[in-house]
């Protein structure tokens, strides 16, 4: 997002403090910042603290003597878009009503650009009916409202009304922006169905212990944020992880290998692309203790006999017969590893191999990958998860469309 410009508006709620999180969120990402709070906000969260993390301190008063002229104009024209998080019940109302009251409300009306509002409340509150007509008006108005989430509320209880992630805000404003710049390509996974796995796998040995790898799935969750993020309907077939998954994004949870496959296999038939980025163990143990071993039954060593799990990718590849347009595999290995994606790309039948290697992909945001194909191998440049995950969707859709070309043709 270097180079952009967001006005990002706060509104008077108890998810208040999280609009500094995305206010991090969107500086991390390259773009410049000005914070606008509502007077109810300045009651949850101090204006100085915005100023920490963007440079400047948040604008609170519609007659800022910073601004010799009209704050709200001036703002409105120098953003490229605008979002209100947390919108509560009692601003996404005035918003309705068109009043411009405050800071927040004033820079909205005005904003030519993308808005976009996060709503933030009680589930009672979002629920209610004037809340509910409130929200459709908003979107008939031509503004989007990204959330709320289901999951705990302030209240202690759980439902509707939880503020939308940081990440997932972004990534909306950010797709918002490409849209207006570029309208007929903003959105190029409209109408396509993209399957991801992510993360391990676990075998277990008995009902308390079990085999697994290092993968965290940050690389399976960067890939369903931008397919979603890309008008895609997303299912994502994820191993246990510690971080939370994309918001948008159809999850299925699954553990060993063949709760993998299965899940995979339920979800291909009207699969467009399919990613295999999870790092799905090779073997397992051939049988499960239905008890936990005792260390006294075990003696001075202990042996597990593993047998070999399927291989989803090949399985997949070699069943494809068209119906599967594009197949994407990883390969992370310690060492030579191109030679080993080259030679993966040929036996699993995948149109695509991601290559990197295990020191520089484990566990971290960023990345470096070579995207092995027949054709070349296409190094990246180091960098984030999101970007890499950005190149890969770009060579899938120029791969199914012409699959598509050459089925038409054919
Ligand atoms: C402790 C506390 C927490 C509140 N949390 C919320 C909230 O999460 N969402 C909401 O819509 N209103 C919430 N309210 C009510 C708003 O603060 C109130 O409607 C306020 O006028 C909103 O101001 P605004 O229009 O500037 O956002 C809360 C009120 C209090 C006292």
């Amino acid at each position: 997002m270097k180079g952009t410009k967001i006005v990002l508006g706060v509104g008077g709620g108890i998810a208040a403090y999280k609009a500094v999180m995305l206010a991090r969120e969107l500086g991390r990402r390259g773009a410049e910042l000005r914070v606008l709070l509502t007077p109810s906000a300045t009651r949850f969260i101090g204006a100085p603290t915005f100023g920490g993390i963007t440079g400047r301190a948040a604008i609170t008063d519609l007659w800022d003597p910073g601004y010799p002229g009209e704050v709200h104009v001036e703002l409105s024209e120098w953003a490229d878009a605008m979002v209100i998080a947390p919108a509560t019940a009692n601003l996404m109302a005035r918003v309705c009503a068109g009043m411009a009251d405050d800071v927040v409300l004033a820079t909205l009306s005005c904003m030519n650009g993308p808005r976009l509002l996060a709503p933030a409340m009680h589930e009672r509150m979002w629920l209610s009916p004037a809340t509910q007509r409130n929200a459709e008006r908003l979107q008939k108005d031509g503004m989007q409202l990204v959330g709320p989430v289901r999951g705990p509320l302030a209240s202690g209880e759980s439902g509707w009304g939880r503020l939308a992630g940081a990440e997932t805000i972004a990534d909306a404003v950010e797709q918002a922006i490409a849209t207006a710049r570029a309208p007929e390509q903003a959105r190029p996974l409209t109408g396509r169905h993209v399957v991801i796995s992510a993360g391990p796998t676990q075998e277990d040995i008995d009902p308390v212990r079990f085999i697994s790898n290092h993968s965290s799935g940050r690389m399976g969750f960067a890939l369903a944020r931008v397919a979603v993020a890309r008008g895609a309907r997303v299912s994502l077939v994820a191993g246990p992880t510690r971080i939370a998954p994309p918001e948008g994004a159809e999850l299925h949870s699954v553990r060993s290998a063949r709760d993998m496959q299965s899940a995979i296999e339920s979800l291909v038939g009207d699969c467009h692309i399919l990613i295999m980025s999870a790092a799905v163990a090779d073997y397992r143990p051939a049988e499960i203790a239905e008890q936990k071993l005792k260390k006294a039954d075990k003696g001075a060593e202990m042996r597990i006999e593993l047998v070999k799990n399927p291989d989803i990718l090949a399985g997949l590849g070699a069943a494809r017969k068209g119906a599967l347009p594009v197949l994407i595999g990883f390969a992370m290995e310690t060492h030579d590893v191109l030679n080993y994606a080259r030679g993966k790309l040929r036996s699993k039948g995948a149109d695509l191999i991601v290559a990197n290697e295990a020191a520089v992909g484990f566990g971290r945001d960023d990345t470096q990958v070579t995207l092995v194909s027949e054709e070349n191998d296409e190094v990246l440049p180091p960098g984030s998860k999101l970007e890499a995950a950005a190149r890969i969707l770009d060579c899938a859709a120029e791969r199914l469309e012409a699959a598509e070309a050459s089925t038409t043709k054919s």
